[in-house]
């Protein structure tokens, strides 16, 4: 090789690695965020699928001394009978706010309603409001006597003397796993699910009643997270200090938004909640960790969303089970997926292609909504 080739090599390989350490550092600059989000994911996810070890949270988020106790509430309003000598397929919790009173009365007339399911499907469903004490102290008489007053009309909320916040959820959750374990053991299957969510309830009946006559056990369904990190950014809703999770992953774990489990598994990880340091408020995130200590994992069901919205079509509602975020549309859309035409849709070859096509088009695309994976087209 001779010398001024030589040189220009070399002057050819500075540029190129100047050109690499400058676009590295403006993407550094620029998308600080962003690469540092990419990063957290790449060290969580080879947690979760190289490691996988949480044994940790057994030892660092149980309570040290015998002494500790998870925190005890008093039940303000309460309907210890509501389960008293039935049968009961599905216990339904429902996490709202004091105020959110219209999407109760939403839910009481669509997926909620405890008569529609038992005239259509001669099953027995409990649905019980879930709520703490009004945040605002000005409001809170006020809002606490409606409450009163809508609890006398329908008889089916119950709340505890903690105050109602985002940082207070894991309380409500501990609240639905108690009360189940007191009043309502011998439900077959326990649901939480948030206030702006829709269910299709005959879809999601029909799917447990197969459950229950197989006798399933260990069951935990809904949009499973897996190896998602935990959030150290300070602005962020869901910030986890350090100090409160140490490990780059959270053990697998459903969207809060909707899930389902057998009764074994709401006594399991009730029993393991009393282990545990409540002082961790992301509510699903603590069910992550006591099924964790328990062994119990959750399965993805591809017709439960996680933070989407469904897109609207017959050929979806035949099969789907939760969508986040309906307020307006609720009723709307509990009359057109309910209606019987839906479960003909699809009949026959035609309908069947019919059905293919349009999910494959509303569900596969490249940038779509986080509704349903691609693969619910499939199923
Ligand atoms: C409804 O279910 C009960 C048991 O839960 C059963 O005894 C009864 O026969 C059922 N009724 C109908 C109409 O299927
Ligand atoms: C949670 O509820 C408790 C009991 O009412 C209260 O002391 C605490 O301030 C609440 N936490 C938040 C973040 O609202
Ligand atoms: C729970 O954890 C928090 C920190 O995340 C700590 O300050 C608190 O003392 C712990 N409580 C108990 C009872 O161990
Ligand atoms: C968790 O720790 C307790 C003692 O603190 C122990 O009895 C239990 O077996 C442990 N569970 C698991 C799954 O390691
Ligand atoms: C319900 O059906 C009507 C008539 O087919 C349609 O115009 C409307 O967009 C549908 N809404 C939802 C929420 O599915």
């Amino acid at each position: 090789m001779d010398f001024r080739m030589f040189v220009s090599c070399r002057r050819v390989r500075r540029q190129f690695f100047q050109v690499i350490v400058t676009s590295f550092i403006l993407c550094f600059m620029f998308y600080w965020v962003p690469i540092n989000n990419v990063l957290s994911h790449m060290k969580s996810y080879s947690y979760r699928y190289l490691i996988n070890s949480y044994d940790f949270v057994n030892e660092s988020l149980s309570l040290k001394h015998s002494s500790a106790k998870t925190p005890h509430y008093q039940y303000l309003i309460n309907h210890e009978e509501k389960c008293q000598n039935q049968d009961v397929l599905l216990l339904l919790f429902i996490k709202t706010a004091p105020e959110n009173h219209n999407r109760r009365a939403a839910i009481r007339k669509t997926w909620g309603n405890e008569k529609y399911i038992h005239s259509q499907f001669n099953a027995t469903i409990k649905t019980l409001f879930v709520l703490g004490i009004p945040s605002h102290l000005q409001k809170r008489e006020e809002l606490q006597r409606k409450l009163l007053w809508e609890d006398q009309k329908y008889e089916d909320i119950i709340q505890q003397d903690f105050i109602d916040s985002f940082y207070n959820l894991t309380l409500k959750l501990l609240l639905q796993f108690s009360w189940t374990n007191n009043f309502c053991p011998h439900t077959k299957f326990f649901m939480t699910a948030d206030d702006d969510i829709f269910i299709h309830m005959p879809n999601l009946i029909e799917y447990l009643q197969s459950l229950e006559q197989i006798g399933v056990q260990d069951f935990w369904i809904g949009r499973v997270h897996r190896g998602a990190p935990p959030i150290r950014d300070k602005s962020s809703k869901y910030y986890v200090p350090y100090e409160m999770y140490q490990l780059p992953a959270y053990p697998d774990y459903t969207a809060g938004a909707a899930y389902v489990i057998s009764s074994d598994v709401a006594s399991k990880v009730y029993k393991a909640s009393l282990r545990l340091n409540s002082s961790f408020y992301i509510d699903d995130v603590f069910m992550g960790l006591c099924a964790n200590i328990m062994r119990v994992v959750p399965q993805d069901h591809v017709f439960f969303s996680g933070e989407g919205k469904t897109p609207y079509h017959p050929c979806i509602y035949e099969k789907m089970m939760t969508s986040h975020g309906h307020v307006q549309d609720l009723q709307e859309l509990w009359k057109n997926a309910t209606d019987p035409k839906v479960k003909t849709i699809s009949k026959g070859f035609f309908g069947q292609l019919y059905c293919w096509f349009t999910k494959v088009t509303l569900l596969c695309r490249v940038h779509h909504e986080d509704t349903y994976p691609c693969s619910a087209a499939f199923v």
